[in-house]
């Protein structure tokens, strides 16, 4: 059986929704029930429609859709909501979800601010319900095999980790054009309390803790507002430690111009180095001291199990963004497969740690930037 989903956010001419929906679409594992798209209440019926749902089920809003789902026939209604709003509505509809049974997979960063985070945190361990976040970097191929390799100990203790995410789409003053995307990013009111950190960094802060397996434990930040008028950073660099000693620096800017989607992690240890960019995802260096480089590739028979999990096909085709965001929902559908039958699942998705963690993040870099000074990590 398929798992019964319903949307909220995702309308026309959004960005994430359609790649949610494509990424669900790939495994035949999920099917999309219902939604609320938009926060017009006829462009979210439109949307529904277009999309191929039916009226009553092409909500106005998404506190409707939750309680009328919830009214439906155990064997109809959705099971699972998922979140794909600017990010002041991403708490609101979580806990509106969890609290009517419902499991949630939102998109990052997880809430608004850290409280609210913690909020959240505390409503999926009193519900039990599962909650899963798309950090979809993590799930690429050669990333799981990047983590397989420090975790093999083959770069040996970890020195220095260097993780960057630069584009160059705000640049220039989009906001002021009505650009959509442009213009929650740059509000505080929907946003948070930071743009590029918030939007960006934090995916790069999650490649980082992931792939090495260590956590922050302190770090200071700088941000800046290049374009004038922005009342929100569009880039900044953030300087951290990690609890076995290491050092890292995390760039992160929107205002590279030229720059697509660069990011790009590269980890030190005493043995070796590696290196992962997503622009060319399929490829993995690990750099060995004194000794000629070794190039990983996605699909080969040489891989861990953990990348030949994340991979669909053979060697040489490549697999990227909605591949990854569709390995999320893979992961996910196991988990609420195995959350019905009492099972443990085979892969687990981003979660609520990651969400506090991410957050954690956002809200130290800011507080740490404009004190100008080091912050020790929040417990969460
Ligand atoms: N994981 C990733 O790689 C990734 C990439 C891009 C965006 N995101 C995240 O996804 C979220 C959406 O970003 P986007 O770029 O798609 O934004 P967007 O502006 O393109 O889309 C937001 C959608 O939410 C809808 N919406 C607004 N208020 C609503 C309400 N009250 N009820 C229902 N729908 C409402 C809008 O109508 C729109 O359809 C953000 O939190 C962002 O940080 C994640």
């Amino acid at each position: 059986m398929k798992i019964r989903y319903g949307m909220v956010g995702g309308g026309e001419n959004s960005f994430i929704g359609s790649v949610h929906r494509q990424a669900a679409a790939l495994d035949g594992e999920y099917e999309l029930v219902c939604g609320a798209f938009a926060s017009d209440a006829v462009r979210s019926q439109h949307s529904g429609l277009s999309l191929g749902l039916s009226a009553e089920r092409s909500y106005a809003d998404f506190t409707t859709m939750v309680q009328q789902e919830a009214l439906l026939p155990a064997d109809q209604r959705m099971q699972c909501v998922v979140i794909v709003t600017p990010n002041h509505l991403h708490l609101p509809a979580a806990k509106l979800a969890l609290q009517h049974g419902f499991h949630v997979l939102s998109d990052k960063p997880a809430t608004f601010d850290l409280a609210e985070c913690r909020a959240l945190a505390e409503i999926v361990r009193k519900t039990g319900l599962l909650y899963g976040l798309t950090h979809p970097y993590v799930a690429y191929p050669m990333v799981q095999q990047a983590r397989t390799l420090v975790a093999q100990g083959r770069l040996g203790t970890v020195h220095k980790i260097v993780v960057e995410y630069i584009q160059g789409w705000l640049s220039s003053p989009l906001e002021n054009s009505g650009h959509k995307q442009a213009s929650w990013r740059v509000d505080p009111a929907r946003a948070g309390n930071s743009c590029c950190m918030g939007d960006i960094g934090v995916h790069a802060f999650n490649l980082a803790e992931f792939v090495s397996g260590l956590e922050v434990t302190q770090l200071r930040g700088e941000l800046n507002r290049i374009v004038a008028g922005r009342q929100l950073d569009d880039d900044g660099v953030v300087s951290m430690h990690f609890n076995n000693n290491a050092r890292g620096v995390l760039l992160a800017s929107q205002i590279s111009t030229g720059e697509e989607n660069n990011i790009r992690l590269r980890i030190y240890g005493e043995k070796a180095g590696l290196d992962w960019q997503q622009m060319e995802p399929n490829s993995l260096w690990l750099r060995p001291n004194n000794q000629p480089a070794e190039l990983f590739r996605t699909g080969t028979a040489y891989v861990g199990e953990a990348a030949r999990w994340h991979t669909r096909v053979p060697a040489g085709h490549p697999e990227g963004y909605i591949e990854a965001f569709a390995n999320i929902y893979r992961a996910f559908a196991g988990q609420i497969r195995a959350h019905a039958s009492g099972h443990n699942p085979v892969q687990q998705a981003p979660g609520i740690k990651e969400a506090l963690r991410g957050m954690a993040f956002i809200e130290t870099v800011v507080d740490s930037a404009s004190r100008d000074g080091w912050l020790p990590f929040p417990a969460v």
